[in-house]
């Protein structure tokens, strides 16, 4: 299964570029439909444009396991498809430990978890689950003003039934996403998500006066670079500061000639913190000393946040179950964004069943996990199949 995927939305530095409804994500996407029908498993692709394959009839008290298929710009190969390889290969496993499934069992690929497209994390769960606006989302544009209804359109998907999706939801017995860990809190090969941090996405756009590098002396200047770098460093230390994390990862600037004062930058700060108090404050901290040395600079500037998302606690029931079918494995919390917090947070029960990342590196081509982990991971994921279904 990996070295059908791999090709996929290659680059040349070895990481992946395979944003929602592009051609690579597709090409995904039929690996999915591929994956699905030579294990006899039926493929529906709901309302948002997520895919089920299910095992048997799709029905309630379902074991259902998934994850994403899109990556962040340049990410790494594990980042959502070793949850789809893994639960592929735990469907093959029931064969080899003798089950035939008493309950539906479906694997799921969400669409858009990364909202490296239009900007907003999580739109497929988020859509389904119903926590996000069909209309406002399906107005949302990528970078060259491709709305994402045009987008769907253009790839065959129908948006005009997209929203809540409580049918789809409904059918969960349990839901398991697998998901490489993406830091390095994890010590052994495979552990359990006791939480995800609040996080969220603010567009700050700096509005200067664009004008000529050689000839307008520094007091005439209306420079936002200067109010945006200033801004870079400020979230840094106030994020130091809260014991939390603050991050400015992409910036437009308008028109970005080298021998041209930018007329206008805009940059997205991504930050993230243990509590929602933090969060707030440290948000709050970074945009008061944008907004004071925007002013210092004769900038304009407009703070809009895109995507807030609460503090998500997966559910002690299923995590109690999870580790004693799995033998205690550690239990940690995490910084990162997953579709399993968004059905969490609308009542699905959940599990988030992580495997060990030896450097911590993702959201970058140097994202690794080891292959003994990895089968660690099937494992896992087979004895909880197992447990629910069988
Ligand atoms: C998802 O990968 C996130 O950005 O948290
Ligand atoms: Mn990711
Ligand atoms: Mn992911």
């Amino acid at each position: 299964m990996w070295a059908d995927l791999l090709p996929v939305g290659r680059l040349a530095n070895g990481g992946y570029q395979r944003f929602a409804w592009t051609s690579a994500d597709m090409a995904c996407r039929e690996w999915f439909r591929a994956e699905a029908g030579t294990r006899g498993m039926d493929v529906e692709t709901d309302r948002n444009g997520n895919l089920w394959a299910w095992l048997g009839e799709p029905g309630p008290d379902s074991f259902v396991t998934g994850s994403h298929l899109d990556s962040v710009p340049g990410g790494g190969a594990y980042d959502g498809p070793l949850g789809l390889v893994s639960a592929f290969a735990a469907v093959d496993a029931l064969q080899t430990r003798g089950c035939t499934p008493a309950r539906p069992v479906a694997v799921v690929a969400f669409v858009d978890e990364e909202g490296a497209r239009f900007g907003v994390a999580c739109l497929g769960s988020r859509l389904s689950a119903g926590v996000a606006d069909p209309e406002r989302t399906l107005a949302l544009t990528d970078s060259d003003g491709t709305r994402l209804d045009e987008a769907m359109r253009a790839q065959g998907h129908d948006p005009a039934h997209a929203g809540a999706d409580p049918q789809a939801l409904e059918r969960i017995g349990v839901f398991v996403e697998l998901h490489v860990e993406q830091g390095r809190a994890l010590d052994a090969p495979i552990g359990l998500a006791t939480a995800i941090w609040p996080h969220g996405r603010w567009r700050y756009d700096f509005t200067g006066e664009g004008n000529h590098a050689g000839t307008t002396a520094l007091a005439d200047r209306r420079d936002p670079m200067l109010s945006y770098a200033m801004t870079v460093l400020a979230a840094r230390k106030q994020a130091r500061l809260a014991d939390a994390l603050a991050t400015f990862g992409k910036v437009v600037v308008d028109p970005g000639g080298t021998n041209a004062i930018a007329a206008g930058v805009t940059a997205w700060l991504d930050s993230r913190a243990p509590d929602e108090a933090t969060l707030a404050s440290l948000v709050a901290a970074i945009e008061q000393q944008a907004a004071e040395r925007a002013e210092r600079d004769g900038v304009r500037l407009r703070v809009t946040a895109e995507s807030v998302t609460p503090p998500v606690s997966f559910p002690a029931d299923q995590l109690d179950w999870a580790a004693e079918v799995l033998g205690n494995p550690p239990r940690l919390p995490t910084g990162a964004g997953h579709d399993a917090g968004v059905l969490a947070a609308a009542g699905v029960p959940t599990v988030m069943l992580f495997v060990r990342n030896p450097t911590g590196v993702s959201h970058s081509p140097a994202e690794h996990a080891e292959l003994d982990d990895c089968l660690a991971g099937v494992a896992a994921l087979t004895d909880l199949m197992v447990r629910h279904a069988c």
